[in-house]
């Protein structure tokens, strides 16, 4: 029996891996900690409660007290930390945040790891810590150019990780994903809000021309792709997590558009995010050594994650009629139109 703590489980990627692991592994056990932020949400956990092999605990990681509670209550062994504030556009609206949970809650979360002598520390963490890459792909020996205060302080977590298992012989891992696409996204990531706009005949605000490009990974295969490095990959090390393969906004927006017939004209190109990165792009030879890659092609993952909010309104219609959502949108994009 394994008992693994999955902070941040009640969000979009870390429920998708949750579900994985009490699926493929009938001898795990699995404790979720989340703050329930907004971006937290227990609809994607439905259908666990009575599971004798699931927890839900509401705490922050930040919280020291409530972690180490935590982890002797359910003799954790197995810390996997998926929680964070994960939005650039929000990261430039108010970066406090980005800095408390994504750098201070790692550290903490890494001295219970430290205390409880855990077999495994694992970090969920990003491309965008590269910064954009305009030639080339990024392999896990890149220096750090971060551009956004949600890159920076992913940059800090992961630093911060590499310095305990230096330090003090933490066994940690470390996964640099791209852009995950599917189940429970929360509808102000691009593909999501794309999708249930055009569902409701709504523009679809596409930053500056649309040229960007990035590695839209299904969330499926990246929560695979965290648990091989969890089995084999080497303490100490990190891995990148992508398709290898990037697409450009503007192309991406079209097949949304096409997959729900529904016309190119409801585009809207709107003003530019500050300091937008190009594009990313991982090599990710690394990790397919290790048997790791991802199954789904960009378009079979765009008509899947299209079906699934098709198939689940009930699920993202609750959150964009609520007050949080509609106050973010409009701050966001009121008044940021732009003529073609
Ligand atoms: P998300 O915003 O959907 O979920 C984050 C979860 O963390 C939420 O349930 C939230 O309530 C919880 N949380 C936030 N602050 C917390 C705190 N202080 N204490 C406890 N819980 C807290 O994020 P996501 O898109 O699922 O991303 C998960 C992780 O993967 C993040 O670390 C992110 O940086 C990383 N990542 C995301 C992507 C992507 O495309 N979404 C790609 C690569 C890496
Ligand atoms: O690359 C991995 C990262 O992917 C994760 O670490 C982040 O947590 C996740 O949010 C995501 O960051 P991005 O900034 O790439 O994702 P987002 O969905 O916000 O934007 C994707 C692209 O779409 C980007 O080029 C900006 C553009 N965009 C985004 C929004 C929200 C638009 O054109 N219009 C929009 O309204």
């Amino acid at each position: 029996m394994r008992n693994l703590l999955i902070t941040g489980g009640a969000g979009f990627i870390g429920s998708n891996f949750v579900h994985l692991v009490l699926e493929e592994y009938p001898d795990y056990r699995v404790v979720v900690l989340d703050k329930l932020t907004y971006a937290g949400n227990l609809d994607n956990l439905k259908g666990l409660d009575g599971n004798p092999r699931y927890a839900f605990v509401r705490g922050d990681i930040c919280d020291a007290g409530a972690v180490e509670r935590v982890m002797q209550d359910h003799e954790i062994d197995t810390i996997v930390n998926f929680a964070a504030e994960s939005h650039v556009d929000r990261s430039l609206m108010e970066p406090g945040a980005f800095i408390q949970t994504d750098v201070f809650g790692t550290y903490v979360l890494l001295e219970a790891a430290k205390k409880f002598q855990v077999e495994r520390y694992h970090q969920v963490s990003t491309d965008e810590v590269y910064g954009e890459v305009l030639e080339n792909r990024s392999t896990e020996e890149d220096r750090l150019h971060t551009r956004s205060p949600y890159s920076a302080s992913k940059a800090g977590g992961d630093l911060m990780c590499l310095a305990y298992h230096t330090s003090f012989d933490v066994p940690v891992t470390i996964t640099r994903g791209s852009n995950n696409i599917g189940p429970y996204q929360y509808p102000e990531k691009v593909v999501p809000l794309f999708i249930t706009n055009a569902i409701d005949d709504i523009r679809l605000p596409l930053y500056g021309d649309g040229s960007q490009m990035r590695d839209y990974q299904y969330v499926r295969d990246h929560c695979e792709g965290i648990d091989t490095v969890l089995r084999r990959g080497r303490p100490g090390e990190l891995y990148n997590l992508g398709t290898g393969v990037e697409t450009r906004n503007l192309h991406m927006a079209r097949l949304i558009l096409k997959l729900l017939g529904k016309p190119e004209s409801l585009v809207q190109p709107v003003a530019d995010r500050p300091g937008h990165d190009r594009r990313y792009a991982l090599d990710c030879s690394k990790v397919q050594a290790l048997g790791w890659r991802s199954r789904h092609s960009f378009e079979e993952a765009l008509e899947k994650t299209v079906r699934w909010y098709v198939d689940h309104e009930w699920w993202w219609r609750k959150i964009k009629s609520g007050a949080h959502y509609q106050e973010y949108y409009t701050r966001q994009y009121n008044g940021r139109e732009i003529q073609p």
